[in-house]
């Protein structure tokens, strides 16, 4: 806050370089890839097809009308989407792809069918992975992955869920990380910088230094995360704690 009053009381062209020099000391120090993890309350990039429970911490479902009841400090952001024999998909662009839901016991646990196609090659697997115990839930499972992908495409994974032998026809999705490469961002903005004035970029270096330490939670949120993507920024990790937000 304090930097971005400051910041907002130099004159136009000034205020410019000082962000976008800002701007690309940081993309610099995060250059290479990272996974953002976005969680499946993200409506931009999870398609939920069907009636699917969606449970948050404010709209618990209750027993009667889920029979699944996973302990939500377990799972990420205290959200899940329950669903029985439906379907739907996660779009994305990046590298890399990893979906991550809630095994669940064996007289409930759907198999899962995972499809990747065009732009990519034909891809199809399923994830069948029942609880340990007749009341276990195993959390942070794996569900599905694909590396390799090209950056600059939208990538679509599609799944259904089909009876298993034993019946089950449920299954939990809990949030999905995607791999991006930094590198990519830093071209497009080290392109603008082109046309901001080179000459006020020590003048500005005064003028920041005293935030220095809030700096990259400030430019997180302005211009990290690329325009197309709303992710979460999960730098480092995954599993946050549930109950953070
Ligand atoms: C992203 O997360 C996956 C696990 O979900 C991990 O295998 C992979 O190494 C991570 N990639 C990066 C760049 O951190
Ligand atoms: C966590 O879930 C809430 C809904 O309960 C949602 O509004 C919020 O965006 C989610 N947080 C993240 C980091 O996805
Ligand atoms: C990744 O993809 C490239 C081109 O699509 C291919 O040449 C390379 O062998 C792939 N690497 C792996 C580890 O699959
Ligand atoms: C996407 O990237 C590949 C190399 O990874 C390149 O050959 C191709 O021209 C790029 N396509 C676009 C639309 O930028
Ligand atoms: C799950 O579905 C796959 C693909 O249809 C099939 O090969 C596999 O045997 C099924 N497994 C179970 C336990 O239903």
């Amino acid at each position: 806050m304090q930097i971005l009053a400051r910041v907002a009381l130099l004159p136009p062209m000034l205020r410019t370089s000082v962000v976008l020099s800002l701007c690309l000391l940081q993309f610099q120090a995060y250059a290479g890839p990272t996974n953002l993890t976005v969680d499946d309350t993200d409506a931009i990039h999870w398609t939920f097809v069907g009636s699917w429970h969606a449970i948050t911490s404010t709209a618990r479902c209750p027993a009667t009308l889920c029979l699944l009841q996973p302990d939500p400090d377990q799972v990420y952001n205290s959200t899940w989407h329950d669903g029985g024999l439906r379907s739907g998909s996660f779009s994305f662009q990046g590298t890399a792809v990893y979906i991550y839901g809630i095994d669940v016991p064996a007289s409930n646990a759907a198999n899962v069918t995972f499809q990747m196609g065009d732009p990519d090659p034909s891809v199809t697997s399923f994830h069948y992975a029942p609880a340990p115990g007749p009341s276990d839930y195993v959390y942070n499972s794996l569900f599905f992955s694909a590396t390799n992908l090209s950056a600059n495409v939208s990538h679509v994974v599609n799944w259904l869920l089909e009876s298993s032998l034993v019946n089950g026809e449920s299954t939990l999705f809990d949030y999905a990380q995607v791999t991006v490469e930094q590198n990519a961002a830093v071209g497009s903005v080290s392109g603008i910088s082109g046309s901001a004035s080179g000459t006020a970029t020590s003048t500005s270096t005064s003028t920041t230094q005293t935030s220095t330490q809030r700096l990259p939670i400030l430019l997180d949120s302005l211009f990290m995360i690329p325009s197309h993507i709303r992710f979460s920024a999960q730098r480092s990790l995954p599993r946050l704690p549930a109950n953070q937000f």
